[in-house]
């Protein structure tokens, strides 16, 4: 066979970490926190919408950048919601916020090109940057400062080569809900130095005790150096599905589409019905799926703070707890690897989000039942007490 293409091997290889280790076991008594898997089924009036759309012949082609009536609302909710002023023109539909990132990524980065990651970062953002030819340098944020965006670490980080930073508001896996202030202050140093932000929203809707998300690209001067993504994958529950979206500057849609409708052509005709249909469902399933999500933090948080020598941040959005045992002298990553090996449980480790992870595991407490998390902490607490 001839050699494969150099972006493959010339690359990192970023494994999937817990998840992999979890998967190669062939366990099946485990207890699964380490994914991002929405645990509710996806509202029946979005099945209902997109059996009705096949059923009414809606399995053709359609648009290259996402069915007409999808992209007006994204853009009516853009402007409700995030304060966004984008037009319908300005949306491009994708599979899931995976195929938004990638777009923006081989739309926007050339060979050597810098990009600026916040750590912890969400590492399958590394693999998508290197394979447009990009450079990943991550900006370690401070455990003890609640991973604050520190502007100053990140303008120190910047080179001529620098093209792009990263955001992911709310953030996995530290569950951290910006602030007006700190999002100014990464606006701040993009327009001084010309960078270009991509904006992870795909959380946006998850937040808890009355944070507020804020769309980055709303703030002054951002929105023509933006590129903001959302899915429909965590708040609707609809991660099988592969469903997303992305609003960009206009100046960017013509380069966006020419990756999107090489990969793609463009999403599942019928898939963007039910998309609609979660746009303009009742507001009130919504906000029982995230009072679901909230009630399952309260519990894990709770009962995680209540074990000695633990000590876990309340998450203000997304659905994780990051939870400090660095108290017990084991790396995250043997303590996760033990946490599996003796108990079933398994979370991952902070380290795969990068070393200002260290001393961290990611719960997450989406995933799973209440009685789920309850058998999963009494194990996680019995563990602990005998680490001692
Ligand atoms: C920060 C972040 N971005 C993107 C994704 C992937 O989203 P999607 O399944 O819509 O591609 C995830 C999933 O866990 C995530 O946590």
């Amino acid at each position: 066979m001839k050699q494969l293409a150099r972006r493959i091997t010339g690359t990192s290889k970023k494994s999937f970490g817990m998840y992999a280790r979890a998967a190669a076991s062939g366990r099946d008594d485990l207890i699964h926190m380490e994914l991002g898997k929405p645990y509710a089924d996806t509202p029946q009036h979005i099945k209902d919408a997109t059996i009705a759309a096949i059923q009414d012949g809606k399995v053709h082609y359609s648009d290259l950048p996402g069915i007409p009536a999808l992209r007006e609302a994204v853009a009516a909710k853009l402007a409700r919601q995030n304060g966004m002023d984008v037009t319908a023109d300005q949306v491009v539909v994708t599979n899931g916020l995976t195929h938004g990132s990638y777009a923006a990524f081989m739309a926007f980065i050339d060979d050597g090109d810098e990009v600026i990651l916040l750590e912890p970062y969400y590492p399958q953002h590394i693999g998508k940057i290197e394979l447009a030819g990009g450079t990943a340098v991550p900006v370690p944020l401070d455990a003890k400062n609640d991973y604050a965006i520190d502007a100053a670490l990140i303008e120190a980080s910047i080179t001529e080569r620098t093209k792009m930073i990263v955001l992911i508001n709310p953030c996995n896996p530290t569950g951290r809900v910006y602030t007006r202030e700190e999002l100014t202050a990464l606006a701040d140093v993009a327009i001084r130095h010309d960078l270009i932000v991509v904006s992870d929203e795909v959380y946006e809707e998850i937040v808890y005790d009355g944070a507020k998300h804020i769309s980055i690209a709303s703030l002054p001067g951002m929105a023509e150096r933006t590129v903001t993504l959302f899915a429909f994958t965590k708040s609707y529950a609809m991660d099988g599905w592969r469903i997303g979206y992305l609003a960009a500057p206009k100046a960017a849609v013509g380069a966006i589409l020419k990756i999107t409708a090489n990969d793609v052509t463009h999403v599942n005709t019928f898939i963007q019905e039910g998309a609609l249909a979660a746009l303009g469902g009742d507001p009130a399933v919504l906000a029982q799926l995230i009072a679901d999500d909230r009630e399952k933090r309260d519990r894990v948080v709770t009962r995680l703070n209540q074990i000695s020598g633990v000590t876990c941040p309340w998450p203000q959005g997304t659905i994780y707890a990051f939870a400090d045992v660095s108290q017990f002298g084991l790396s995250a990553q043997t303590f996760a690897e033990r946490l599996m090996d003796e108990t079933g449980v398994v979370v991952a480790s902070g380290s795969f989000y990068g070393p200002a992870g260290e001393g961290r595991l990611r719960f997450c407490f989406g995933s799973l039942s209440l009685e789920d998390i309850d058998l999963a902490l009494d194990r996680v607490t019995s563990f602990v007490r005998q680490l001692g």
